[in-house]
């Protein structure tokens, strides 16, 4: 009986991947799902015996099985959207049942949190610590230190709380780990619960998922005896986007409206309920595991700089190949987005990419040479946060990405800081006086002066990083903005 392999990812689902595997079910086929091997375009992407087939319809089933090649891509590991890659974070992307606990272990699972548990607490906050892991939410804060801060704090309760709000723009890689392989994450967590004395964890999972919470709430009932006396419960977010924001994050878990506290007190020493906190990303958590399989110094030896280990780059947006693209740091933009991505899915020409989220800036193809790491994307005024890489054709009006900017963090402020919560309000009006084409110079001035307070008056990132997809967009893109007022 031919044996058929189709993923259950949200995105396949969204594809058509569950009328596919029926069809090739009603031809006999035994059918089993797994994660997905993140090449979007491919999906539905089908595996027999590891010869791919994608995108396939319902009506390519009967063909497929004759042998027809029509939609076969050859065999999928050696796709080179895939053979470009270097992943550990998603080493068992496309290979794996995500419910099937026997395949985890058969994959390399486990294996971290056996070692952790031989080696003791703070040798695994060593090797977190040597393999200079950084949050891979989006502030890129070292792991191991953080851990060390709690580990360190007074005895008493503390906890591990996963930051699975995931509301950046053109990002994807938490969900796909969650769905795709969900035993990585309690791993992930159960290790750093075992280095800093946590007894409780919670994932704080972004609403819009229903697909990644219920396999979370499935992998921690499953798993339960493997890492007790840990605990962990699957909590849906509140459906905003401040809701990322650690502090908020922890006021939500609270049961209290989602509101950013000021730091210090760090959440690290008062954070969930007031006591020490460990609260991470879920790729953090993820890349853990085999980090303490492989040793701190084999993660850490990937890149020199200071950016090391991989990073789960997300191509998304208007591109031919989207995806997600997992290898070292130091890829440029112009080859995540020409040669890897295929430039974009309309065909036009690349006019600008937006990396970081809707708080990151917008780069120009002149600056297509810059290399994918913390240090240079600061430099450059931009982020890498979460990864997310969103491309745009020439036919994106950038006054209007600067509008969207304001208008986000207008609707999305918590509204505890006034730079932040009228400020994006007066941004939006002034962007609109110079669309209407009310005097651009006098415009851009006023815009120019409140990203400035913006920038260095708001108490988080929302408001305090507004200004980098506004600025940007003026700065390399003026011809957008100049030309549309009487006195521009
Ligand atoms: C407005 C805002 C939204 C955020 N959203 C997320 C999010 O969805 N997921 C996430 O992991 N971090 C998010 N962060 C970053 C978190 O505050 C925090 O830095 C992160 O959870 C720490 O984990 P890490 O060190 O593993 O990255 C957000 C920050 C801000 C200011
Ligand atoms: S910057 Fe915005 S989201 Fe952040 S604390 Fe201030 S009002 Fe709230």
């Amino acid at each position: 009986m031919t044996r058929v392999r189709v993923s259950d990812d949200a995105l396949a689902l969204a594809c058509g991947a569950d009328e596919v595997a029926a069809a090739f079910r009603r031809q006999g086929c035994t059918v089993e799902r797994v994660s997905s091997w993140g090449m979007h375009w491919l999906e539905p992407l089908v595996d027999i015996g590891g010869d791919g087939f994608g995108p396939v319809e319902v009506a390519d089933v009967p063909e497929i099985l004759r042998g027809d090649g029509a939609k076969a891509i050859g065999r999928i590991a050696d796709h080179p959207f895939l053979t470009r890659q270097q992943r550990l974070t998603f080493a068992r992307a496309g290979k794996t049942r995500p419910l099937d606990l026997g395949d985890y272990a058969a994959n390399g699972g486990w294996a971290g949190l056996k070692r952790a548990g031989a080696i003791g607490a703070q040798a695994s906050i060593d090797e977190v610590t040597v393999s200079g892991l950084r949050g891979r939410g989006g502030a890129g804060f070292p792991a191991g230190r953080k851990w060390q801060t709690v580990a360190d704090a007074p005895a008493g309760p503390k906890y591990i709380v996963c930051n699975a709000d995931e509301g950046d723009s053109a990002t994807f890689a938490d969900r796909m780990l969650m769905e795709g392989d969900p035993f990585c994450l309690i791993e992930g967590m159960a290790i750093a619960a075992l280095a800093t004395g946590a007894d409780k964890g919670f994932v704080y999972v972004r609403s819009e998922y229903p697909h990644a919470f219920a396999k979370l709430k499935a992998v921690v009932a499953l798993a339960a005896p493997l890492i007790a006396p840990f605990t962990i419960e699957v909590r849906l977010g509140a459906g905003a986007y401040v809701c990322g924001e650690e502090t908020s994050l922890l006021n939500s878990l609270e049961g209290k409206r989602g509101e950013v506290r000021a730091k210090p007190p760090l959440p690290a020493l008062e954070g969930l309920f007031g006591c020490p906190t460990v609260v991470n990303n879920v790729l953090t958590l993820a890349a853990v595991p085999h980090i303490l399989s492989e040793g701190g110094d084999a993660y850490a030896s990937l890149e020199p700089g200071r950016s090391r280990g991989t990073v789960a780059i997300q191509l998304a947006g208007n591109i031919r190949h989207g995806g997600l693209f997992e290898c070292g740091f130091g890829v440029t933009l112009r080859e995540l987005v020409e040669e890897i991505g295929g430039g974009t899915a309309s065909g036009r020409p690349v006019r600008a990419v937006q990396v970081g989220g809707p708080l990151g800036a917008y780069f120009p193809p002149e600056m297509f040479d810059t290399p994918f790491d913390y240090e240079t994307f600061a430099a450059r005024d931009g982020l890498i946060g979460h990864g997310g890489v969103c491309v745009f054709d020439d036919t994106v009006d950038m006054a209007r990405m600067a509008r969207f900017a304001f208008d986000f963090c207008a609707a999305e402020s918590c509204g505890k800081c006034t730079p932040c919560r009228i400020g994006a309000v007066r941004g939006r009006e002034t962007i609109d006086r110079l669309l209407a084409g009310e005097d651009a110079a006098a415009q851009i001035e006023l815009v120019t002066d409140l990203c400035e307070t913006m920038k260095f008056g708001s108490l988080c990132a929302l408001g305090g990083f507004t200004p980098f997809p506004v600025m940007s967009a003026l700065s390399h893109f003026p011809e957008d903005f100049a030309g549309r007022g009487r006195g521009g």
